[in-house]
């Protein structure tokens, strides 16, 4: 695998030229996807500044343009009428100044009358590469094009450490306000977020308070990318926490997870109704975000990357990685967030196909079970051996999936086999394969379990237990993979 320099991960790109003979080679690969964001070349990860405004959605995501390696990272900005259909854009944000020197890192948007506004983290490095982050903004222009204010909106505290990033911004309407929530931790290593607080979108920014949470003081070693949304008169707390391991994770140390509770302003306290909860069960899912200004107070439309830092994926040989999940619906029932597939993604389906075990390499199944456990192996070979191995277990009420069985592993350290417990018995599975993940949300949406997939040639197949019922539904592309720069 090559190994990077630092002055090759963190070059600035001058030209599309550069990275036109990158594109050329890996627009070919067959894991490239079909109905999923991916980057255009290099590495991509977590979704930026995704809102609805006038109309149109905007997404962005980190970009590294030069290969599969977290290196210099730009804000890539996609566009799409409908959150299925996506085109690219070009360039979001490039790292062009003094604050941003070293990456535009990750953020959030919101539609203000005509203006879509963004706010994004500059990640500013000096000689010793002891960094300094900056809160940012930009607006979208006539264009379309991302143009940034030419000075940070606020820099970072020194009571806390150098991890303050990814602002997520919201108007509060009984407040009459603008918060920002960065998420970040304390100088004795905590993971927490600090609130900011403002009556206008690009001034007069000023500290609120760490928000507290109570239970969760002690919570993972940093919260990245929080997001924080309103749904049915319920506040919802979603956050990456990183550097702990949790009950039924593998050795993974890098999550993502949510709360429902109560936000309060007034004492900047978010009071959770009950545990934590995981946001997604599967292996691969991180820093997800919700769209800002979609106008309905009972849902949310989130995002979220299909990677998890410190992890690498089998498209590294080919110099890119990365993709972003489905766009999902979020509406809370009880005291849990309930996740569908956003239902314009129904119109990518063509006609159906006999199921009888042949797997496309996009495609969406719908499986139904009967009472009792059983079994789904996907993409297996053709005598049905191997694949990603589910097994569900009616007692325990748990779907394990094991993804030893594929031929191309990865992350092995990290874990390959987990348990996605829940609480109704298992009866329905949509699962949404594309050429390199798998997305499956279980009982309609009950929970969900998101994963790379890599598989060869020899492992387009399926086979489940009798009385299982599938169908299968090859899928359309919906992602333009232009060289837009
Ligand atoms: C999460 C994250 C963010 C940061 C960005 C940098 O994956 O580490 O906290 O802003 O990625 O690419």
């Amino acid at each position: 695998m090559k190994e990077w320099t630092r002055e090759e991960r963190y070059r600035v790109l001058q030209s599309a030229e550069e990275i036109r003979p990158l594109y050329e080679s890996i627009r070919n690969s067959v894991y490239r996807q079909r109905y999923h964001v991916q980057p255009v070349t290099g590495l991509s990860s977590d979704p930026n500044g995704f809102a609805l405004h006038k109309g149109t959605w905007h997404l962005c995501y980190q970009w590294c343009p030069w290969g599969a390696v977290h290196g210099l990272k730009y804000w890539y900005h996609v566009t799409s009428p409908d959150l299925v259909h996506w085109q690219n854009a070009g360039i979001g944000l490039k790292p062009d100044c003094f604050y941003d020197n070293r990456g535009t890192h990750s953020g959030s948007a919101i539609s203000q009358g005509d203006d879509l506004v963004f706010f994004y983290t500059g990640n500013h490095r000096d000689d010793d590469w002891v960094r300094t982050p900056y809160t940012c903004a930009a607006v979208l222009d006539a264009e379309g094009k991302l143009q940034k204010l030419p000075e940070p909106l606020f820099g970072p505290r020194d009571d806390h450490s150098e991890h303050q990033r990814d602002p997520k911004v919201v108007w509060n309407a009984e407040k009459r306000k603008y918060y920002i929530f960065i998420g970040a931790q304390t100088l004795d290593l905590r993971g927490c977020v600090l609130i900011y607080e403002s009556e206008e979108l690009l001034k007069g920014w000023r500290f609120a308070g760490e928000l507290k949470v109570p239970g969760y003081e002690r919570f993972g070693g940093m919260w990245e990318c929080p997001y924080i949304v309103n749904i049915s008169g319920r506040d919802v707390l979603i956050f990456s926490p990183q550097y702990t391991k949790l009950p039924g994770r593998g050795n993974s140390t890098n999550h993502n997870v949510y709360l429902i509770g109560r936000m309060d302003y007034d004492t900047l306290t978010f009071t959770p109704e009950g545990d934590y909860h995981h946001l997604d069960y599967g292996f691969d899912f991180y820093a997800a975000q919700g769209a800002a200004s979609i106008g309905d107070p009972d849902r949310a439309i989130l995002i979220a990357w299909i990677g998890l830092p410190d992890n690498h994926y089998p498209t590294q040989e080919e110099d890119w990685e990365g993709t972003l999940s489905l766009p999902r619906e979020l509406r809370v029932r009880g005291g849990k967030l309930v996740q569908t597939p956003i239902p314009a993604v129904e119109s990518l389906r063509e006609a159906e196909i006999p199921a009888d075990g042949a797997l496309p390499a996009a495609c969406e199944l719908e499986v139904t079970a009967p009472e009792g456990d059983f079994a789904l192996n996907l993409f297996t070979k053709a005598d049905g051996t191997g694949g990603l191995r589910l097994r569900y277990d009616s007692a325990a009420r748990v779907c394990t999936v094991d993804r030893t069985g594929m031929d191309r592993r990865f992350n092995e350290s990290v874990g390959e086999v987990l348990d996605m417990p829940l609480e109704a018995p298992l009866r329905k599975l949509r699962v949404f394969i594309d050429r390199c993940s798998t997305e499956i949300f279980a009982n309609d949406g009950e929970a969900t379990f998101t994963t790379r997939t890599y598989p060869t040639e020899r492992e387009f197949h399926y086979a489940a237990s009798d009385d299982v019922r599938v169908r299968v539904w090859p899928m359309r592309a919906s992602v333009t993979d232009e060289f837009v720069i």
